[in-house]
């Protein structure tokens, strides 16, 4: 029987104010009866409220959503980041074996090095270069050992039209500055939240939760691009709103990793292959370039709404 054959299904979902567990409140709801808790609710770094929450509210499944993902503050923070990463998950792997329930996790292309060429797969070897990325890794590890029914699903270069993300911060700087230099020597797939939520969903109606199907599934957006692709698309989308302000916007110089310096280092390739999830429950993400379009279309609209608000 699959999760959503079950019942009526009880789903916890974690990290309601961010990117992906926004849209999970979104996706999810269909599925069954859904809780959903933000930092003021559940603060995974108390493992007393973690299981206070699973307890009260039993669910059959839980969506870990919240994580530590200020990838470079991660350097200079790496108890807390693992606090959340990784114990956090632990605790709440425990607490969903004590009632019963199946868990979803989402991870990250940082726990490879980026020195493969070409898409990682599930079976490669992982090697994470940041703290972030070694807290994520333990947070999988932690996961796979609890004994209990789990997908971890690894995303990339998540972004939507709210939230904190690149293409949010590089379409206000573009606007206030004449030029941007955006690192072009990093390739991966920018992918969209509401995109990672829905799939989430559609998984989750299709999973037969149990010990042997449980595993590691990459799930990012199709294509590839770099940070610097990214950003031209997403200006010249802008720019095609807005011809009017074309000659205003930055000027996107394509420049080095080296060239760029920050705390945490980052995979060169962060592509992952997604041909494991789309055999197992026939679930492929749209192309990059198709959801930065919808996503830009929202951006707009919602800058209306408040220019007219005044
Ligand atoms: N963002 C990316 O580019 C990216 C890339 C690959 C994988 N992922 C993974 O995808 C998942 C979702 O990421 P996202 O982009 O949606 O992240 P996000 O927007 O940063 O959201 C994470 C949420 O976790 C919450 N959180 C942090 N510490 C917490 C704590 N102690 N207790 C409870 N909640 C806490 C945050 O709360 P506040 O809102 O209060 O801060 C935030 O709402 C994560 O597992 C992440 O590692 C993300």
């Amino acid at each position: 029987m699959t999760l959503a054959q079950s019942g009526k299904l009880r789903i916890l979902v974690t990290g309601r104010d961010g990117q992906v567990g926004s849209e999970l409140v979104r996706s999810m709801g269909s599925l069954g009866e859904l809780k959903s808790t933000n930092r003021a609710e559940l603060d995974l770094t108390s493992d007393e409220a973690i299981a206070a929450v699973v307890r009260a509210f039993k669910p059959d499944l839980i969506v870990n959503a919240a994580a530590y993902t200020a990838v470079d503050k991660a350097e200079s923070e790496p108890e807390l980041a693992r606090r959340i990463n990784h114990d956090a998950v632990a605790t709440l792997a425990a607490e969903a074996k004590s009632v019963g329930a199946a868990v979803i996790h989402y991870s990250t292309d940082y726990v490879f090095d980026g020195a493969k060429t070409s898409p990682y797969t599930e079976d490669d070897v992982t090697h994470p270069l940041s703290v972030y990325g070694k807290t994520k890794l333990a947070g999988e590890q932690v996961l796979a050992a609890a004994g209990i029914p789990y997908l971890v699903l690894r995303t990339s270069w998540v972004y939507g039209a709210t939230g904190k993300n690149f293409l949010l911060t590089i379409l206000r700087l573009a606007q206030q500055k004449p030029e941007l230099r955006i690192v072009a020597d990093q390739t991966g797939a920018p992918t969209w939240s509401r995109d990672i939520a829905e799939a989430t969903a559609a998984i989750a109606a299709k999973w037969l939760p149990g010990r042997a199907n449980s595993g590691v599934f990459h799930l990012t957006a199709c294509g590839s691009t770099t940070w610097h692709g990214f950003a031209s698309q997403a200006i010249r989308l802008l720019s095609e709103a807005h011809p009017d302000q074309h000659e205003k916007l930055a000027r996107l110089i394509p420049i080095s990793t080296a060239e760029y310096p920050t705390a945490a280092v980052r995979p060169k390739n962060s592509q992952l292959d997604c041909s494991k999830l789309a055999a197992a429950f026939h679930c492929r993400l749209p192309k990059w370039d198709d959801s930065l379009a919808k996503v830009m279309e929202e951006y707009e609209l919602a800058h209306q709404a408040a220019a007219n608000r005044g």
